[in-house]
């Protein structure tokens, strides 16, 4: 079959690979119609190189139909099914409590690390992903999202990762009806989280530096501003001078600004000493994120509010301004998205005819699988009006 590997920092290519097969009673093997490109699989592409193998399949946003089913699955061949970015049991202490990112089935112990995810290095387990014309789907007894016949492919696709993380960094914000929210960064994951805050009643602000984002977030009635310190102002002016009552980050450890510059601001504002000047060489290194987005948060947020964190953090040693955080009392919550558990509020939504979180506008490419490398370029560098891109396994031209 072909599938997308990663071949190095900035490099992808199509590449002819053995398909998989059942291994195990509860793996099937599916055929991929529909899989996306996410804001996480550039952290592969550039800082987390040091974690992958030339030739790894990545890709963790996929859906398509049952073609070999184990026979401790209860799915049946065709069935068309959507598969969660994360492979989870539905039967452990931390499933249970539909914490199924932390999986004690799967977490992949020998890196201290959480569950297993489709495509994610080997920090989370090496498992070959679902950018390819086949995946094998462990644990599929309980991870495939089974789906109607009737709606495209955009409608459900994105169950599989881009909605339940939106919804979870919405819940774990902790508002409701009437207060406010503001969402920094507007690539897929920002958009839904725009759009599902707005959904549930709440005011919501965005910041993001691409027009063509802030264009398709404010087609949903959010309130967008570009990056900056006066869009800091503005919001803060439009929040009784307080801030919103909570801040989703959907940027994550790549984001672009100056940390230096921020962070030396944040802590001269409380008097706090600056750490020795964060030399460039470390900044570039794994071991710092570009933090950028969280001190926008920290700033903007007001007293007693809520942070959450749905863009990936990956750094050891990334300095947090803590007397800002204790003295404004803010709490902060964050973590990969336990897919399952928000599936039954999600998918209502989505088969909804009237489309409420306007999922029919989100997609901006569909490509033949083959054009990936071409795709992964666009998408990073934000070309051609490009927000999510959906690669199609199955066409030839
Ligand atoms: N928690 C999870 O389970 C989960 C799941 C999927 C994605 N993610 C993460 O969410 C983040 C966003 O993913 P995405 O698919 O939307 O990707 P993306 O890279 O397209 O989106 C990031 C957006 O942030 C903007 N941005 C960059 N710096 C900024 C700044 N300083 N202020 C404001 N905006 C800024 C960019 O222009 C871009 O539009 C990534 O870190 C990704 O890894 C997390
Ligand atoms: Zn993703
Ligand atoms: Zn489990």
């Amino acid at each position: 079959m072909k599938a997308v590997t990663w071949q190095g920092p900035r490099k992808v290519s199509v590449e002819t690979v053995p398909d998989p097969v059942l291994e195990k009673p509860k793996d099937a093997v599916v055929e991929i119609t529909s899989t996306a490109i996410c804001g996480s699989d550039l952290h592969l592409y550039e800082v987390l190189g040091p974690f992958m193998t030339p030739g790894d399949i990545i890709g963790h946003e996929p859906m398509g139909r049952v073609v070999e089913a184990g026979s401790e699955t209860n799915l049946r061949v065709g069935d068309r099914v959507v598969i969660p970015f994360q492979i989870a049991c539905g039967d452990c202490f931390f499933c249970n409590q539909g914490l199924q990112t932390q999986c004690e089935t799967t977490q992949v112990t020998e890196q201290g690390s959480g569950a297993r995810l489709f495509g994610y290095s080997q920090i989370y387990g090496a498992v070959p992903g679902g950018q390819a014309q086949y995946l094998r789907v462990p644990h599929a007894d309980y991870g495939p999202i089974v789906v109607g016949e009737e709606l495209p492919d955009h409608r459900y696709l994105f169950l599989s990762d881009v909605l339940p993380t939106a919804w979870q960094a919405v819940a774990y914000a902790q508002r409701s009806a009437g207060e406010s929210v503001a969402v920094i960064g507007l690539g897929p994951i920002g958009q839904f989280a725009a759009r599902i805050a707005k959904h549930q009643g709440l005011t919501v602000y965005a910041i993001e530096p691409e027009a063509e984002r802030r264009e398709m977030a404010a087609r949903h009635g959010v309130l967008v501003f570009d990056t900056g310190d006066d869009s800091v102002a503005a919001i803060r002016d439009a929040t009784q001078g307080r801030g919103p009552d909570a801040v989703i980050d959907a940027v994550g450890m790549e984001a672009h600004g100056d940390t230096q510059s921020m962070l030396g601001k944040l802590a001269q504002r409380s008097a706090q000493f600056l750490p020795e000047k964060l030399s460039q060489p470390m900044m570039e290194n794994f071991g710092m994120d570009r933090l950028a987005a969280l001190y926008t948060a920290i700033d903007l947020v007001r007293r007693g509010g809520t942070i959450s964190l749905s863009g990936v953090y990956g750094g050891q040693a990334s300095p947090l301004p803590m007397l800002t955080l204790f003295d404004k009392q803010i709490q902060v919550t964050m973590g990969q998205a336990n897919v399952r558990n928000w599936i039954d509020q999600i998918l209502p939504l989505v088969e909804d005819p009237a489309d409420p979180l306007g999922v029919d506008d989100f997609v901006t490419h569909r490509l033949p699988l083959h054009e990936a490398p071409g795709a992964y370029e666009m998408f990073q560098k934000k070309e051609d009006g490009c927000i999510k891109v959906v690669l199609d396994p199955q066409a030839t031209a």
